[in-house]
C-alpha cells in the first residue's frame, strides 16, 4: 500500500438521516452492476482472503452474498480464521439496540488482528452505518477501521477498496438516496438447495418503532421477469427451493410502473409455474395483505403451508400508535381464511413487547389473542427505541422491571403453545428437504419440512440435497427427531 501523508480520510458521502426519511416519486433507475476491476485491485486482491461477519435479517444474507460474489471475482478465497484474513468486513444489523453493542463489543476485538497486520483491511457496511450516530462512534473511536459503506453502496465495492489500497486511509461512502435496483450482481449463495431471491428492497410503511425504512430506503420492487430469471437459473443450478424476500412481500409491485405492474399474489403464482420444488415467502404484512394469495397457495402443491405474518401487538390502540395500519379483527379474519384455504398451515409470527403506549390491559389482550390464534411460533422483542422513529420520541414508556415481566409471560404463553403444538405434531408424515449435516450432532442430518419446521434424522447416505418422507418421532418444541420412510 502506498503511502499517503496526510492521512486524509477520503469521505464520498456519510449518513444523512434527513435525506434517508425522502421518498421521491419519480421512476425507478434499473441498472446492471459494473463489474471492471480496477488494476490496483486486481494485483493487491489475488489469492487474498476475505471474512465476512453477517447480522441480521435475510436481507442482510443476500447482501452479504453479493459481496462474496464481487471478492470471487477478485479470485479472493473465504476463510473463517479472523488472523489470517486480508479483508475483514462486518454486514451490521440496525433493528434493536443489543445487536447494535454487540457489533461494537465484537468491532474492540478486532483491533488486536490489525495489531499484528496493519495491512488488514477492516470494514463496516450495512444497516448501521446508515444511522448518524453509530457511525459518528465508529468514526471516532474504531480509528482502524478503513471502510464503511451503506446498504445502496455494495455495487461499488471495487472502487471502495481500490481507494483504500491506494491512499491507505479510511474511505466512506454511505448513500441515503431512494435507491436504484441493481441487477446482475454477482452472488455466491451460502446453500447448495435453497436460496433467497430478492423480490423488493426498501420499505414505506414507517411502522412508528421501525428502522427500516431509513435504513433501506424507499421501497422498489424488482420487475417480475428479473425474478423469474433468477428462479429458473436457479432451477437449472439443481436449487430445490426458494424464499421470496421483501421487508413487505405483499406490497410487492404498487411502486412498479404501469407497464410492469405484477401484484404480489400474480407473481406468486408464476414462481409456482417455474415447477421449483419449494417456495417460501417473507415478510408478510396484514395491510396490504390480498387475499388471493391464499387460493394460490393453496392452488400450487410447490408454495409451502407456512406463513409468517407479524402481529406485533394484540391491542388496538397499540396497533395504531405503532402504525401498523390494521387492528385486531382484521389479523383474525386474516387467520381465519388463511386457515380455511390450507388447514394445515404452520403460522407464526412477531410481537413487541414494552411499546411505549402499551399497558396492562393493551399487554393483557395479546396475551389472549396469542391464546386464541395458537400461532405455532413466535419471535417475541423487548421494544427498543431507535433513533429518528416516532416511536423512540414517544414518552410515556414502562419500567424496565415490568417490561422483563410481561416479556416472560408472553415468552412462556407462546412457548407452552409452541410445546403443545409440538406433542400433536409427533407421528405425523412430513416432507423434508434434507440440507446439512447437524450441527449439534454428526451422526444426524438435518433440514426443514414443508411447515419450516427443523428436524434431524440418523445419518444416512445420499440424503443430502433431496427431498423425503419422514415419521416425526419426538417433538423437541423447537426441532423434532424423525424417520426416513422408504419410498
Ligand atoms: N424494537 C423491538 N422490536 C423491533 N422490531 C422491529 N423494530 C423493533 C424495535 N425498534 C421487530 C418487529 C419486526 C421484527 C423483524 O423485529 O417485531 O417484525
Ligand atoms: Fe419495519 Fe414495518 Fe417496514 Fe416491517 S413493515 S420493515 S416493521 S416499517
Amino acid at each position: 500500500m502506498s503511502k499517503n501523508k496526510k492521512n486524509k480520510p477520503i469521505i464520498i458521502e456519510e449518513p444523512n438521516f434527513n435525506k434517508a426519511k425522502f421518498r421521491s416519486t419519480s421512476n425507478l433507475d434499473f441498472i446492471d452492476a459494473d463489474l471492471s476491476v480496477p488494476n490496483n485491485l486486481k494485483q493487491w486482491a489475488n489469492n487474498k482472503k476475505y471474512l465476512i461477519k453477517t447480522f441480521g435479517c435475510q436481507g442482510n444474507v443476500r447482501d452479504t452474498e453479493y459481496l462474496k460474489g464481487y471478492f470471487n471475482i477478485l479470485n479472493m478465497s473465504e476463510t473463517d480464521d479472523f488472523s489470517n484474513a486480508d479483508i475483514i468486513l462486518f454486514n451490521t444489523c440496525a433493528i434493536r439496540e443489543n445487536a447494535e453493542n454487540k457489533l461494537f463489543a465484537e468491532l474492540g476485538n478486532l483491533r488486536k488482528y490489525y495489531e499484528k497486520n496493519k495491512n488488514l483491511i477492516i470494514g463496516v457496511c450495512g444497516c448501521v452505518m446508515q444511522e448518524e450516530n453509530p457511525y459518528s462512534l465508529l468514526r471516532q473511536s474504531f480509528p482502524f477501521v478503513k471502510l464503511v459503506f451503506g446498504t445502496f453502496n455494495i455495487n461499488h465495492i471495487f472502487n471502495l477498496l481500490s481507494k483504500v489500497i491506494e491512499s491507505n486511509t479510511r474511505v466512506v461512502e454511505v448513500f441515503s438516496k431512494q435507491g436504484e435496483i441493481i441487477e446482475n450482481m454477482p452472488t455466491v449463495r451460502n446453500d447448495k438447495y435453497k436460496a433467497f431471491v430478492n423480490i423488493m428492497y426498501g420499505c414505506d410503511k414507517f411502522c412508528s418503532y421501525c428502522i427500516v425504512p431509513f435504513t433501506r430506503g424507499q421501497q422498489r420492487s424488482r420487475k417480475l421477469t428479473d425474478i423469474l430469471k433468477e428462479v429458473n437459473q436457479l432451477i437449472e443450478n439443481g436449487y430445490k427451493e426458494v424464499t421470496l424476500v421483501g421487508q413487505n412481500v405483499n406490497s410487492y409491485g404498487l411502486d412498479l410502473t404501469q407497464s410492469d405492474k405484477t401484484s404480489f399474489y400474480e407473481l406468486l403464482e408464476k414462481v409456482a409455474q417455474t415447477k421449483i420444488e419449494r417456495i417460501r415467502f417473507t415478510t408478510s404484512h396484514p395491510f396490504d395483505f390480498n387475499e388471493k394469495v391464499f387460493e394460490i397457495m393453496a392452488k400450487y402443491k410447490n408454495i409451502m403451508p407456512a406463513l409468517h405474518l407479524p402481529l406485533q401487538s394484540g391491542s388496538d390502540s397499540v396497533l395504531k400508535a405503532m402504525n401498523r395500519k390494521y387492528d385486531v379483527e382484521r389479523y383474525k379474519q386474516l387467520v381465519a381464511l388463511l386457515r380455511k384455504h390450507i388447514p394445515d398451515v404452520c403460522l407464526t409470527t412477531d410481537i413487541i413487547v414494552g411499546f411505549p403506549t402499551e399497558t396492562l390491559e393493551d399487554f393483557n389482550k395479546t396475551i389472549e389473542l396469542c391464546k386464541e390464534i395458537r400461532f405455532d411460533a413466535a419471535y417475541t422483542f423487548i421494544f427498543s427505541p431507535r433513533e429518528g422513529t416516532v416511536a423512540a420520541k414517544m414518552t410515556n414508556i414502562t419500567p424496565k422491571d415490568e417490561i422483563s415481566r410481561r416479556f416472560l409471560i408472553l415468552k412462556d404463553t407462546i412457548d407452552k403453545i409452541t410445546e403443545e403444538k409440538g406433542h400433536e405434531y409427533v407421528n405425523k408424515t412430513v416432507n423434508v428437504l434434507f440440507d446439512s449435516i447437524s450441527k449439534k450432532n454428526e451422526n444426524m442430518i438435518s433440514g426443514y419440512d414443508e411447515h419450516n419446521k427443523l428436524i434431524h434424522v440418523k445419518y444416512q447416505d445420499n440424503l443430502i440435497g433431496t427431498i423425503r418422507k419422514v415419521k416425526i418421532k419426538e417433538s423437541h418444541t423447537f426441532s423434532f427427531i424423525g424417520e426416513v420412510l422408504d419410498e
